[in-house]
């Protein structure tokens, strides 16, 4: 049988490292996690307990409130992939929303945040046979990844394809908010003190500004096999 291994995908956000991991999970047969999705969950809850009566989003609120976030993934046949729920709601609309997208960083540099998440990451990869996207996955949570993949696009590029998608969804967002949100979020991510986003040293660096899906899937899945095969 063909060995299994584990494909840790970093980048900034809305480089298109969903529609990859994804992609690979299904053609290799693997599970896909989007840790991402994880983050902003965990956001969400805080955001609807903490707004809600008037706290603010504050570390040690937000500290105290985790034990009671249970957070896991159910694959639907529908969308192919895993779907992510929060103490058994499903929330995987709620999640991507600007709202959401504004808080989140805050959230995802609080340590206690972290330690929780990436503990049920490593879980969730123990078998290997798994491709997951994220900001710390090649440094933090499996540095010892078969395969790291460190993505990048023009801030331009990504606050776009972020803005039509959110448009397509009907959101009636403005290009421009995006483009401070994509920016604000980069710098939040990539500056915080907890495992900033940074790329692993054995990281391969993929830079699909120019590249269209088929391009951008074809070119990795050609790195992926020969990583598998070597
Ligand atoms: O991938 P995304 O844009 O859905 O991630 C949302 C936020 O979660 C992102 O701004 C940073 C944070 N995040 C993180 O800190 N570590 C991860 N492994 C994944 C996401």
């Amino acid at each position: 049988m063909e060995k299994k291994i584990t494909i840790a995908i970093d980048g900034f956000s809305s480089t298109g490292k969903s529609t990859v991991a994804k992609g690979l999970a299904k053609k290799l047969g693997y599970v896909y996690v989007d840790t991402g999705a994880m983050y902003r969950a965990v956001t969400l809850y805080m955001m609807r307990k903490l707004f809600v009566s008037n706290t603010n989003l504050n570390e040690e609120a937000i500290v105290r409130h985790l034990p009671f976030i249970g957070l896991k993934f159910i694959f639907s046949e529908e969308a192919g992939f895993g779907e992510m729920y929060l103490n058994d709601e499903r929330v995987e609309k709620e999640i991507r929303y600007m709202e959401v997208s504004e808080q989140v960083s805050k959230v995802a540099a609080i340590p206690q945040v972290r330690k929780k998440l990436v503990e049920q990451q490593q879980e969730m990869g123990k078998e290997k046979g798994v491709v997951m996207d994220g900001r710390d996955i090649g440094t933090v949570v499996f540095p010892d990844a078969e395969l790291k993949i460190f993505m990048t696009a023009s801030t331009e590029k990504r606050a776009q394809r972020r803005y039509d998608e959110l448009r397509e969804r009907g959101d009636e967002v403005a290009y421009d908010a995006v483009l401070k949100n994509v920016k604000d979020r980069d710098f939040m991510d990539s500056t915080r003190e907890d495992s900033p986003l940074i790329k692993a040293d054995d990281a391969v660096e993929f830079d699909n500004s120019e590249l269209n899906l088929e391009e951008q899937f074809d070119k990795i899945l050609k790195i992926v096999e020969d990583r598998i095969s070597e």
